[in-house]
């Protein structure tokens, strides 16, 4: 493990590489002490698909990081996303040979590695294995069993699996820009760690990271992830078609989402409001309406709720939620997107930034944040 002082947590999204360091504060809390965001560049979907340009990304966020925090960085927790993670269940079981002994740490970890050897397509490897119950001697069921008393235990666990050369291309991408790579973290699982309470992860709660190319459904239910699943579309879907109905060039289109977005109609504040949309290529501006401009967001942020919609049902979880929706990621700050999504998923929704971070709060004060800063919380673990 790491003996470094300060903790790195490299998010590599679709539209921005994200580097947030930390060390403790003296009651243990994270203290931000800096932060680098630099556009993407050779990141597809949450997939990278050049190596080049994204070492060049990495290496300038965790430069900036650096800057600000005036430290130089070891190594870092890097999030990895995707279509190609899948969730799946397994089950372990171990006979503890003399009867009347406590069960030991030894026990379990035998235990969590029968749940890990399981038969896996050549190109995909383990990720994560998240033990949801422990059962004691087939009856009792245990969150911890260590110091209890049996002569079997079984475990049901989660194990998250990603494809080989995606995690492969992490790797190669901090090592080439000069640091170590400690760990690789699923991104919805950082993310949760971040916006997530205590009792929502009990209560059960559905997380949506809306980020730029793709949206994180991730359900957790008694306190552990219980469902993930990886939708290929977000905020820059939105800006494209922005760019298509409105004619105008791609970075004028995020300009003008950014600045006049809102997630529907009933959410613009001033309907006499007229845009003026540039043209391409020197062709000449245009004014709209401001409600042309949002039906065509609400269109797809509506689609893009739509799927995450989906996946609630698929996931056979939904009565398991019972604290409701958080939504996360950069898209979370179109104003009214909460209020879209508690009608579209008929869930309770709020938006959710890092919490319980001290330092240079501000500066990560942005669901787009959230998973750079959950990086950080599990380098700290
Ligand atoms: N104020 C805003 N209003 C609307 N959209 C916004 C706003 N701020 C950021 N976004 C959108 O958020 C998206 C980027 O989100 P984020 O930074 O979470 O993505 P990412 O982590 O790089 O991508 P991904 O997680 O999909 O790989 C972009 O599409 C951007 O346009
Ligand atoms: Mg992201």
């Amino acid at each position: 493990m790491p003996k470094d002082r300060y903790f790195t947590g490299l998010d590599i999204g679709t539209t921005k590489v994200a580097c947030v360091i930390a060390n403790r504060t003296e009651e243990g809390k994270p203290n931000v002490i800096g932060v680098g965001v630099v556009p993407s560049d050779g990141i597809n979907r949450g997939v990278i698909q050049n190596i080049e340009k994204a070492t060049l990304c990495v290496q300038e966020a965790i430069e900036r990081a650096e800057k600000m925090a005036g430290v130089k960085v070891e190594g870092v927790f890097a999030g990895i996303s995707g279509e190609h993670i899948n969730i799946v269940p397994s089950a372990g079981m171990v006979a503890l040979p003399k009867a009347n002994r406590d069960i030991t740490r030894e026990d379990v970890e035998r235990v969590m590695k029968q749940a890990e050897t399981m038969r896996l397509p050549a190109d995909e490897e383990i990720l994560h294995v998240i033990p949801r119950k422990f059962i004691v001697d087939g009856k009792v069921e245990v969150e911890d069993p260590v110091g209890m008393i049996g002569t079997k235990l079984e475990v049901k666990a989660n194990i998250i699996t990603g494809a080989t050369a995606a995690i492969q291309n992490v790797r190669k991408v901090v090592e080439r820009a000069g640091y170590k790579l400690y760990d690789i973290v699923l991104q919805p699982l950082a993310s949760a760690a971040s916006v997530l309470q205590e009792d929502e992860l009990i209560h059960g709660v559905v997380l949506v990271d809306i980020g730029g190319g793709t949206t994180d459904v991730a359900i957790f239910t008694e306190g552990s992830i219980a469902y993930a699943s990886i939708i290929p579309w977000g905020g820059d879907s939105i800006t494209n078609d922005i760019a298509l109905g409105l004619k105008t060039s791609r970075r004028d289109a995020e300009k003008l989402k950014i600045e006049y977005g809102v997630a529907a109609r009933n959410f613009i504040k001033d309907d006499s409001v007229k845009i003026r949309v540039p043209g391409i290529g020197g062709r000449k501006d245009k004014e709209i309406p401001i409600e042309t401009l949002i039906m065509i967001i609400e269109a797809r942020v509506d689609e893009i709720l739509g799927f995450v919609n989906e996946k609630i049902e698929k996931s056979g979880l939904r009565d398991f939620i019972g604290a409701g929706a958080v939504i996360t990621g950069g898209t979370a700050n179109l104003p009214g997107i909460a209020d879209l999504a508690e009608a579209r998923l008929d869930l309770h929704t709020k938006v959710g930034v890092p919490r319980e971070v001290a330092g240079l709060k501000d500066a990560v004060d942005n669901p787009a944040l959230a998973t750079a800063v959950g990086l950080v919380l599990h380098a700290m673990e």
